[in-house]
């Protein structure tokens, strides 16, 4: 017989079915014995009477998240009996036959409760049992959810999903980059992208016009509460485009999103709010602001999009002293190209940034990108990088160019922080499987961990550790 999912059971009343899942609760009436089993489509309530011998033995030995499989005939319930709450809760399975697929120890934690309270180190080492309560299952289908519905937007307004090389090289990208030993070049080394964004540029120049992708970055700085080492974008970009175009896109995919797959949220302002960044600055005293009216509705979305970025900012390190704010890839504001390339007035050059906030997160960031050597060249002149790291580290951007790339932008939303504040959840580990604590350990892989010896030597790799200081 095929297996029917949970969910399904009320349409099969007065039929046999087969169901598989795990015990959620079960309760011994001594006679009677009721186990609420549960699979991903939801949980049912079955029974088992003494006069089915077989399964009321079996159904003795049941405990806690037991892998089981049952058959047995759907029963609609009487009307007082009956629980409007669950969506099985009008009928119930008289269970004829139990088989157990797999015994469970006790769970460390319980996860037929919210797993919110329990210590996240512990739920992140036994993640395979967290994601088993509801409100993290829930988490899991809904990011996938969102992930599709970018797919099929995008795909229908003619964007192709390209993927681009996770071994890159190290650029400099305004992160610390999570390095990658080659074994074949001993010395040297890949980097893991922060982002996709020279490739994506690439593409442009490839002639793809529009592209997007579900990119993993990876970006080795400090773990918050809306950043993980490595996280999810929804990397675009394309040909031919001005600023508005890119945000006009962006908007009318995230109105869309809310409208179709949230329909229990409001967006607060349509079309999104636009603030440049002096304002937001001065209003907010910062440039992701939380414009919501009322931020104790869990249900109200209030984007807004931020613009008209300074292109550079101080930096001391720098040997001119100027250092890029969001993106050395960027173009100035049309107004701007003059004096960009006159090096004249630095501080006040505004680039094409637009970033787009979303409850007082940056929920993504993208701009319009210079497509000229010339220009480009003279943002890493002001930047005072020397000529031998501008073809080391642009060189093949800037070749590239020079083959007819077209004008281009685009942008990057990050999925792990949409997803976050759509479920409102307080941090991104909450909507991603497999996530790492804030010290950016992985509790259940025990990952970072030693290489032994022989992995060493392939990599060409001595490790130094720091000798203590003998007082
Ligand atoms: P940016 O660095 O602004 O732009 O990143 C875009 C968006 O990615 C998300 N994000 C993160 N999410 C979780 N953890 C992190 N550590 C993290 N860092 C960033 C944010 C952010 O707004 N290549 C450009 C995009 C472009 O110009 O097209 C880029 O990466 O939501």
């Amino acid at each position: 017989m095929q297996r029917t999912n949970i969910i399904d059971t009320p349409k099969f009343i007065g039929k046999t079915v087969k169901l598989a899942g795990w015990v959620h609760i079960r309760r011994d009436h001594g006679k009677l014995i009721f186990v609420d089993l549960r699979d991903r489509s939801g949980i049912i309530q079955t029974v088992i009477i003494p006069d089915h011998v077989e399964a009321h033995d079996n159904a003795k030995r049941l405990r806690n998240e037991f892998v089981i499989e049952m058959e047995g005939i759907v029963k609609e319930r009487p009307m007082s009996a009956k629980n409007e709450k669950s969506p099985t809760g009008g009928v119930e399975l008289e269970v004829t036959s139990i088989e157990i697929l797999n015994e469970a120890k006790t769970t460390p934690f319980e996860i037929t409760k919210d797993t919110k309270e329990v210590d996240e180190k512990l739920r992140l080492k036994y993640r395979y049992l967290d994601l088993r309560s509801e409100r993290m299952k829930n988490n899991i289908l809904t990011r996938y959810k969102v992930v599709k519905f970018f797919r099929d937007f995008l795909g229908e307004q003619g964007f192709i999903e390209v993927e681009t090389p996770i071994l890159g090289k190290t650029t400099a990208e305004g992160s610390r980059d999570y390095v990658v030993p080659s074994r074949i070049y001993k010395g040297k080394f890949y980097a893991l992208p922060q982002s996709p964004q020279q490739y994506k540029q690439l593409l442009m120049v490839a002639g793809i016009e529009k592209y997007f992708q579900i990119a993993r970055c990876f970006r080795d700085e400090d773990t918050r509460g809306d950043r993980q080492p490595e996280f999810t974008q929804l990397d675009m970009e394309m040909s031919f485009v001005e600023q508005e175009d890119v945000m006009n896109v962006v908007e009318e995919m995230l109105i869309k999103l809310v409208q179709t797959q949230f329909p229990e949220k409001r967006i607060q302002e349509i079309p999104f709010p636009r603030l440049s960044y002096k304002e937001s600055m001065e209003k907010y005293g910062n440039d992701k602001p939380d414009i919501r009216e009322d931020k104790n509705d869990p249900n109200l979305l209030a984007f807004c999009w931020v613009v008209d970025f300074p292109f550079f900012e101080k930096d001391e390190e720098s040997s001119t002293g100027w250092t890029f704010t969001h993106n050395p890839f960027s173009r100035p504001k049309p107004e701007f190209m003059e004096q960009l390339m006159n090096k004249e007035n630095i501080a006040d050059i505004l680039t094409t940034q637009y970033d787009i906030v979303l409850n007082g997160y940056e929920a993504g960031g993208g701009s319009i990108r210079n497509h000229e050597p010339k220009a480009l060249r003279k943002v890493l002149e002001i930047m005072g990088i020397s000529e031998e790291n501008v073809q080391r580290d642009y060189g093949h951007m800037l070749e590239s160019f020079k083959y007819g790339a077209p004008p281009h932008g685009g942008i990057a939303p990050g999925i792990d922080r949409l997803v976050m504040i759509l479920q409102n959840e307080p941090n991104i580990r909450e909507v991603i499987a497999f996530a790492k604590t804030g010290e950016a350990e992985d509790p259940m892989m025990e990952a970072p961990s030693v290489l032994d010896e022989k992995q060493l030597v392939e990599a060409g790799i001595k490790i130094v550790t720091k000798k203590k200081k003998i007082v």
